[in-house]
């Protein structure tokens, strides 16, 4: 059995977010006032879920908050997800994909041990690569230096490749495009370039803080051109190298070039419900049928049902846009 969606989307690739604190304030993503509500489920609950998923049909779990590596005892988390196995197609028997999106903060510690229990992938978020801006945009002092570390420690761990993710945001980091392109070819990570989504705690979007795929291709050709190289159906990043066919530069492009008609992906928010999409307006409490008794079969079969009310597409830059009913720190990416 595959989980399908009633567009017959193959439904392959579970986020879950294990918690919603951070240690970060990017302007981007959180007020920066204090006293937010918190919420996360033990890592036995997100374990037991994921193990639900996967025997659905979900080859690929990625592991969000908040901030992941917050969480005590993760390495040991990783450890028993790396162990579930794809229990249906092709890849049947293999063990899961797994990765990380971390902001890289505390990652130079960790690399070595998530590697050692399996993990697949890891991807850092880094929206500056100078230190001044980037404490502008993070809203913390001296992080740069600790998420460049634990970069290279990732590298040095054997996780690579090692993806970088920048936000792009018109006046705090738009003039960072050709240093992240340095940036990508010096420290052989592939990179990728988001284009600013309306998830954020404090409704700064707008159509004109967005910096397009177009925007982006055209600003790098200042320092060399970018050719678009292939890229998988599913993937959501159109693939660039440079035109001397070095590095790996991706562009994320769901305001621009939306995605969704071969969308793979549920997520699951820290506090246990199921989001069909980063827009949707309403989740469903899977945590709360798991903490009322709820059998494997019956949160199955609720998973299932779920999936048959996965939104067609998103709605951003329409006159009919509605917020979504969560922000990002909660849903995780
Ligand atoms: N639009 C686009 N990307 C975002 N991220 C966080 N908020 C937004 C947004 N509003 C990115 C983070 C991280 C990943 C999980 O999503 O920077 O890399």
């Amino acid at each position: 059995m595959r989980l399908t969606d009633k567009f017959g989307r193959a439904i392959t690739d579970l986020r879950i977010s294990v918690t919603d604190r951070c240690n970060y304030k990017c302007v981007y993503c959180r007020t920066g006032n204090e006293g937010a509500i918190y919420a996360e489920l033990p890592l036995a609950d997100y374990l037991r879920l994921a193990r639900i998923f996967v025997e659905l049909g979900i080859e690929k779990v990625r592991i969000t908050g908040g901030e992941p590596l917050l969480r005590p005892h993760l390495t040991d988390f990783i450890r028993q997800l790396a162990q579930l196995r794809i229990q249906h197609g092709e890849h049947a028997g293999r063990p899961i994909d797994t990765a990380i999106t971390t902001n890289g903060h505390l990652l130079a510690d960790l690399a070595q041990p998530l590697k050692d229990a399996g993990l697949s992938r890891i991807t850092v978020s880094m929206d500056a690569v100078d230190p001044a801006k980037f404490a502008r945009i993070t809203r913390v002092p001296n992080g740069f230096e600790n998420v460049l570390a634990g970069i290279r420690a990732a590298k040095k761990a054997g996780l690579a490749p090692v993806k970088v993710n920048c936000v792009l945001l018109r006046g705090f980091n738009d003039d960072q495009i050709v240093a992240f392109g340095k940036f990508a070819r010096d420290e052989g990570v592939v990179l990728r370039f988001i284009e600013f989504m309306p998830l954020e705690e404090d409704r700064v979007w707008s159509p004109e803080i967005v910096v397009t795929l177009d925007e982006i291709l055209e600003r790098m050709k200042a320092f060399r051109p970018l050719v678009e190289i292939p890229h998988a159906y599913s993937e959501t990043a159109r693939r660039y190298q440079f035109d001397d066919g070095v590095g790996e530069i991706g562009i994320i492009a769901p305001v621009s070039h939306p995605f969704c008609g071969h969308c793979s992906r549920v997520r699951l928010t820290s506090d246990g419900k199921i989001r069909t999409c980063l827009f949707s307006l309403f989740d469903h409490d899977l945590a709360g049928k798991m903490q009322r008794g709820a059998s494997d079969q019956e949160l199955a079969s609720f998973i299932e049902s779920v999936i048959q009310k996965k939104e067609a597409r998103h709605h951003i830059g329409e006159p009919d846009f509605i917020p979504p009913s969560r922000t990002m720190v909660h849903i995780g990416g």
